[in-house]
């Protein structure tokens, strides 16, 4: 069984939601939450889901590796970004190289880099009136929202939409869709050592 950490900024509904999606799988389960923000609400929510929580600082993730530890420490094989503000430093990009992910609540390359997130993105679109918007799913690098792209799916922009009415639709792609797309780069990566394995033996 593969174990994901996932790391969050904020409310933490994706990760609540990726939670309960592997919670009846054997390939894979959801095993810590990391947060760099210490009234995050992600942190109550993954109290009541009963997974482990760690709370970081700046300087555990860049300058003491502490946050490298606890994902080597947990045995994490995956992580997945939900509502994580913060660049992934070259230690864990190093580690954990292809085995980041993140979701991005707009059709990149438009509306993305650092400060586009969550409502900022929103109020964006509907300002330059585009008539439709999405979710980006992508691999992580060194650079805001430019690993490649993995999935995307689309929704309409209605002239009515307001920010909140917009998010609702790109969460709900969200929901739909993140869950799926990381158990399938997990079981890419199961069968992958599987065959590696057995051209060793
Ligand atoms: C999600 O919509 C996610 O796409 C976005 O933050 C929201 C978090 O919601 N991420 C970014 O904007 C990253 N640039 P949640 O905390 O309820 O999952």
């Amino acid at each position: 069984m593969k174990h994901i950490a996932i790391f969050a900024s904020g409310s933490g509904s994706n990760a609540e939601n990726i939670v309960r999606y592997f919670s009846n799988k054997i390939t894979a389960k959801v095993t810590l939450i990391l947060s760099n923000k210490r009234e995050a609400y992600v942190l109550k929510r993954a109290e009541a889901l009963n997974v482990k929580s760690v709370f970081f600082e700046r300087d555990d993730l860049y300058r003491t590796g502490r946050v490298l530890d606890i994902l080597k420490e947990n045995h994490i094989d995956f992580i997945v970004l939900a509502g994580f503000l913060w660049l992934v430093p070259d230690d864990i990009l190093e580690a954990y190289r292809g085995r980041i992910v993140n979701i991005h609540p707009a059709l990149l390359p438009s509306y993305g880099g650092k400060g586009m997130y969550g409502d900022r993105v929103h109020r964006s679109v509907i300002r330059n009136r585009d008539s439709e918007s999405g979710i980006t799913i992508h691999h992580v690098n060194e650079y805001y929202d430019q690993g490649d792209i993995i999935f995307q799916a689309r929704c309409r922009v209605d002239p009515e939409d307001t920010p909140e009415s917009l998010a609702a639709k790109v969460h709900a792609l969200e929901y739909e869709h993140y869950p799926r797309i990381i158990e399938e780069l997990i079981s890419g990566m199961a069968d992958k050592e599987n065959s590696e394995s057995f051209e060793k033996a």
